[in-house]
């Protein structure tokens, strides 16, 4: 089975958690999209959706289904992303598609994590992904130079702006044995908006597509 099946594996089962009624946090990515397909088959019954980014937006419009400001929602019951890694921990490195700011603002305003994905997403540790970190653009070598003390190699990500209007540094060769400590450390750095690790804030429940079928870390 492909990549893409095992992902729309998971984005199926992720409905499981989705009741009338609700708006539902919706995250960002290839795996998300295939939500969103699947989600559109139940817009009679939901109210809508919070997007995670612009494209998630995009897609969620096309297929009819509302798409709510956060700031008029108050607290999601739930929000269903995906992720680059995940330990079986539930902590994640996330900003592969560079919408990792926002993911992180809605996966904190909502009760219940669901993050979906293929099996190869499931890492022993963190840090093999180059770890995504959104930057402000005048901070950009100043927070290079800061990672680097960490034995870091950041990179900057090449022709890319966030929805927010800064830059991506993928970070190589982190090692990440201890994600909140890490997470914490980074986030003291000025210049840098938002880390790629979600470690504070893990997902809950953690829904793997697989050859045979669906595996759920909890
Ligand atoms: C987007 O910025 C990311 O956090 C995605 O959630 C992550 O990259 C997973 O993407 P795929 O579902 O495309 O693998």
């Amino acid at each position: 089975m492909s990549q893409d099946d095992k992902k729309k594996r998971a984005a199926e089962a992720a409905l499981e958690y989705i009741e009338a009624g609700m708006i539902v946090g919706v995250g960002t990515g290839s795996t998300v999209n295939h939500f969103i397909d699947v989600l559109a088959t139940m817009k009679g019954k939901i109210e809508g959706g919070v997007s995670s980014s612009e494209a998630s937006t995009e897609r969620m419009k096309k297929h009819g289904i509302r798409v709510f400001d956060l700031n008029e929602t108050g607290g999601l019951s739930v929000y269903v992303d995906g992720a680059d890694e995940s330990t079986k921990h539930l902590h994640l490195i996330k900003g592969g598609g560079g919408a990792l700011t926002r993911e992180k603002i809605v996966a904190g305003a909502s009760e219940k994590f669901v993050c979906i994905a293929d099996d190869s997403k499931l890492v022993p540790y963190l840090g093999k992904f180059p770890l995504p970190i959104e930057v402000i653009p005048m901070a950009r070598s100043f927070v290079a130079r800061e990672l680097a003390k960490f034995g870091g190699r950041p990179v900057w990500r090449d022709n890319f702006v966030t929805d927010n209007g800064n830059v991506i540094l993928d970070v190589h060769d982190m090692e990440i044995m201890d994600p909140v400590a890490m997470e914490n450390e980074l986030n003291k750095i000025a210049g840098i908006v938002t880390v790629g690790i979600f470690a504070n804030r893990p997902a809950d429940v953690l829904i793997l597509g697989t050859d045979t079928g669906i595996q759920t870390v909890e």
